[in-house]
């Protein structure tokens, strides 16, 4: 592991109050913070808000305040909840500083000075949502594709980032270096995105249209798109250029995002530093979305989850085991609250809070409330303690590869080992015949340096929990209970004054009427009649997927071809919900006499059928027995 880390959450837009996914992020970061720091590394973690731009102007006037006022009102709302999830950041960044707006200015001067930027036409189709122009052929049906509204039409002049200078270097940096960008398959996105020509960057917006924005210092009529000016926060916040956190920490940077923001982490950032002569980050990390019992979370669909809800209901350390064990970094994964409820009953108050609670039980009865060391270790007791050095190597596994629920799986072997040598020891038929002391003494001493371990371990996840079984132990200082200390077995003091505590995690019901977040159904309207000839017209069939794959630059499309009777070729909008290896060799049911169409430039014969109960998540129509390929559907 290196001396220093560095890691950075986005900085969150102050449109919209914080939820689940914007804690989801930063908790990753503290966790991964915690960690760093337990090893004894050097360790610097940011966050902050994202406050210029279209988006945000809107909003502030929508709500008639100035957009100044609006951004305080929100960043204040993502600045306080953090303290309240246990977010160790050492700094909170808004992009609306005084040094930020600074830093911006200095490295657009740097970039216009070394000829990269220069002044044009643009004309295309603009998305407030995305902050962002498309081309014709990206749109869908006319719609951005992400947002499904229509992008007004703009013509300007502007000002132009030259990226398409850097594409040549950016494909091969992405090459020689296989994990800056992870997991992999977001590094094949961003390497499927630079296989067709890349543009440059329209990095001004006039001030006829937009003032709300960092001024460029080399033209008062414009400012900074929003982009160019939030990215560059990451090097702020180091005191870019001359700071001695800039000079310690950046060759270590690496940023956390989820996969919307892909495209300016993975393309403009990087040509942005290397524009400004400044070595590119060392990895961006991209997680997958939280959605809620399967649909898209929208202020709309009344599902949005809100952290403090959790966290108030079921406790912190609670939410920030769950979130942690039940997403596979990378994947997106579907919010469950009963699901959440049954983790906290098995995983905490079932498996660690009644280990504690035995453990602690046990230990104060035989020694009246102080450690005791025992006698020395035979085969069974050198079995735990080789359980305890393996899952602080797998949690170092897992920190690695990013896999952090492999990390907590690890831990929950050491707790169940543990479990299990109680089971087996049986301490208390050993308490029955005071022959037995010294053995009991060993067991017990063993039990407890687990605990110790495990608290160690689980501290980067569940801080709070930590220092409750820590105190327990009666381990006052715990700043020397760190990773080298979890590697070294019989780092309990004898003598320690142990000290019982109530019950960790006590186990929850779940009531689904109670709820957190209960998503509205709507029912959309039924259509009009229609005759028995007009039904006639449509031809459905069942077809079998051959092959899938995504449609380059959208988010929605797959491209797919299919077999009924014959071969086609459909493109259809379910990449947000099937994974195209996954859509290989399934039935499904096909509007085949559908008016060919083009769908971001790839033709589409058919539509396949699908149902959207909740507004979101999609599920294919199947079969219950296996029907042939070709076959009516009526
Ligand atoms: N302001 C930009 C980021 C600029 S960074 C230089 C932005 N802000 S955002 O408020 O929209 O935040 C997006 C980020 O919030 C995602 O990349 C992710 O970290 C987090 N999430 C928002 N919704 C999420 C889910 N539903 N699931 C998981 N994370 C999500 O984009």
């Amino acid at each position: 592991m290196d001396n220093a880390f560095y890691v950075t959450t986005p900085i969150y837009y102050v449109n919209a109050s914080p939820h689940i996914g914007h804690a989801y992020t930063t908790i990753i970061a503290d966790v991964m913070a915690r960690y760093h720091r337990l090893a004894g590394c050097r360790t610097f973690f940011s966050t902050g808000t994202d406050e210029h731009g279209d988006k945000i102007a809107e909003a502030a006037q929508k709500g008639n305040v100035t957009p100044q006022d609006y951004a305080d009102r929100i960043s204040v709302q993502f600045r306080d909840l953090w303290p309240k999830l246990a977010i160790t950041n050492d700094i909170f960044i808004r992009t609306t500083d005084e040094n930020h707006v600074e830093t911006v200015t200095g490295i657009l001067r740097k970039v216009h000075d070394a000829g990269d930027i220069y002044f044009g036409q643009y004309e295309g189709f603009y998305c407030v949502g995305c902050e962002r122009f498309y081309m014709e052929k990206e749109l869908v049906d006319g719609c951005c594709p992400d947002h499904q509204t229509k992008p007004e039409y703009r013509k300007e002049s502007n000002y132009f980032f030259r990226m398409s200078k850097y594409q040549d270097w950016l494909i091969g940096y992405i090459k020689d270096h296989p994990d800056f960008i992870r997991p992999e398959r977001y590094k094949n996105e961003v390497l499927a995105f630079l296989r067709e020509p890349l543009e440059d960057l329209c990095i001004s917006r006039p001030k006829t249209r937009l003032t709300w924005g960092v001024t460029l210092p080399f033209d008062e009529n414009y400012v900074t798109y929003v982009w160019f000016d939030a990215l560059i926060n990451y090097i702020t916040v180091l005191g870019y250029p001359d700071g001695e956190n800039f000079r310690a920490f950046w060759p270590f940077a690496q940023h956390l995002i989820a996969k919307d923001i892909l495209k300016p982490h993975g393309i403009y950032w990087p040509t942005m530093l290397k524009a400004a002569g400044i070595e590119p980050y060392r990895h961006l990390n991209v997680h997958g979305y939280w959605t809620v019992d399967q649909s898209k979370m929208s202020k709309s669909l009344g599902n949005v989850i809100k952290p403090l809800d959790l966290k108030d209901k079921y406790g912190l350390d609670a939410f920030r085991y769950f979130l942690l064990r039940d997403m596979v970094f990378g994947l997106d994964s579907s919010f469950s609250e009963e699901a959440f409820v049954q983790r906290v009953n098995s995983d905490l108050a079932n498996d660690l809070g009644n280990l504690v609670s035995r453990t602690m039980t046990m230990a104060v009865k035989n020694s009246g409330g102080t450690v005791v060391c025992g006698d020395a270790a035979v085969e069974k007791d050198r079995c735990l303690e080789e359980a305890a050095t393996g899952a602080v190597s797998e949690v170092a596994n897992g920190f690695q590869e990013l896999a952090f629920h492999k990390a907590l799986i690890a831990i929950w072997e050491l707790i169940n080992r543990t479990n299990k040598y109680i089971v087996e020891e049986e301490p208390w038929n050993l308490a029955k015949a005071p022959e037995n002391k010294a053995r009991l003494d060993t067991v017990i001493y063993n039990l407890l340096e687990s605990l110790r371990i495990i608290a160690i371990l689980i501290s980067p996840f569940m801080p709070g929990t930590s220092e409750k079984i820590m105190a327990q132990l009666g381990i006052a200082d715990v700043s020397g209970q760190n990773l080298e200390s979890a590697r070294r077995w019989g780092g309990l003091h004898e003598g320690n004054v142990l000290k019982r505590g109530e019950a960790l995690f006590p186990r929850v019901e779940f009531k689904k009427e109670e709820k957190t977040s209960v998503p509205e159904k709507k029912m959309t309207p039924v259509k009009p009649e229609i005759s028995y000839e007009d039904f006639d017209k449509i031809d459905l069939r069942v077809a079998e997927i051959l092959e899938a794959q995504y449609v380059p630059k959208s988010k929605k499309l797959v491209k797919l071809k299919i077999d009924m009777g014959q071969e086609r070729q459909i493109v259809a909008g379910i990449a947000e919900h099937y994974k195209p290896e996954d859509l290989v060799g399934k039935k499904v049911v096909v509007l085949c006499n559908l008016k060919p169409t083009k769908l971001m430039g790839v033709e589409s014969n058919g539509m396949l059928l699908a149902t959207d109960t909740d507004g979101a998540g999609l599920t294919l129509i199947g079969f219950d027995r296996t029907p042939e390929k070709g076959a009516k559907v009526r």
